[in-house]
C-alpha cells in the first residue's frame, strides 16, 4: 500500500490526470462517464471542487462549414466536451483518449493555439505526425483542456481522419 501512495504521489507531482492515468489502465470514456469524472481532474482534486469549476464555450467546425458551439466544464478536454454534447463528427476520438488514434485531430487559430496551458508531450507529437491534414496550429483534442482563456475558441474538424491503430 505505502509503495501505491508512492507511485500515486509521484504521478500527482508529475501532473498526471486522474481520467489519463484511469484511461491508461483501459478505462473508456463511457466507464469514466459512469464513475462521475468529468475529464481531466488532478488526482489531488475533490469531486466537489470540480463541481464548482466553470462552463465556457467551445465551438467546433466541420470542413463541410457546420458549426457546433456547446458548453464545456473548465478541466474537460476537447474531445469529452465533443463526446459529452453529441456531437456529429464521424470518427472522431476513435480510441476514447488513450492516445493511440490521432482522430480527435483538431486545428487551433493562431492566438488560441498559444493560449493551451497543456504541452504537447512527445506522446502527443508522434501522434499528431501521423494525423491527416496536420498544420503548425494542430493538436490532438484529448490532450486540451478547456480554461477561462480558451473560452470561445473554434476549432477546426479536419475533413479526414487517421487512425494510426491501422
Ligand atoms: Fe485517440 Fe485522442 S482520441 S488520440
Amino acid at each position: 500500500m505505502a509503495a501505491f501512495s508512492f507511485a500515486l504521489s509521484r504521478l500527482v507531482a508529475r501532473n498526471v490526470t486522474r481520467v489519463s492515468l484511469l484511461r491508461s489502465l483501459g478505462v473508456s470514456s463511457t466507464q469514466l462517464g459512469r464513475m462521475g469524472e468529468g475529464s481531466t481532474q488532478n488526482l489531488s482534486t475533490t469531486s466537489s471542487s470540480h463541481s464548482k469549476k466553470e462552463w465556457y464555450e467551445v465551438t467546433y467546425e466541420r470542413a463541410d462549414g457546420t458549426v457546433f458551439t456547446v458548453k464545456g466544464k473548465e478541466g474537460d478536454n476537447l474531445l469529452d466536451i465533443a463526446i459529452n454534447n453529441d456531437i456529429d463528427l464521424e470518427g472522431f476520438g476513435a480510441c476514447e483518449g488513450t492516445l493511440a488514434c490521432s482522430t480527435c485531430h483538431l486545428i487551433f487559430k493562431e492566438e488560441d493555439f498559444d493560449m493551451i496551458e497543456d504541452p504537447c508531450t512527445d506522446e502527443e507529437l508522434d501522434m499528431l505526425d501521423l494525423a491527416y491534414g496536420l498544420s503548425d496550429t494542430s493538436r490532438l483534442g484529448c490532450q486540451v483542456c478547456l480554461t477561462k482563456k480558451l473560452n470561445g475558441i473554434k476549432v477546426k474538424v479536419p475533413e479526414g481522419t487517421a487512425d494510426a491503430r491501422g
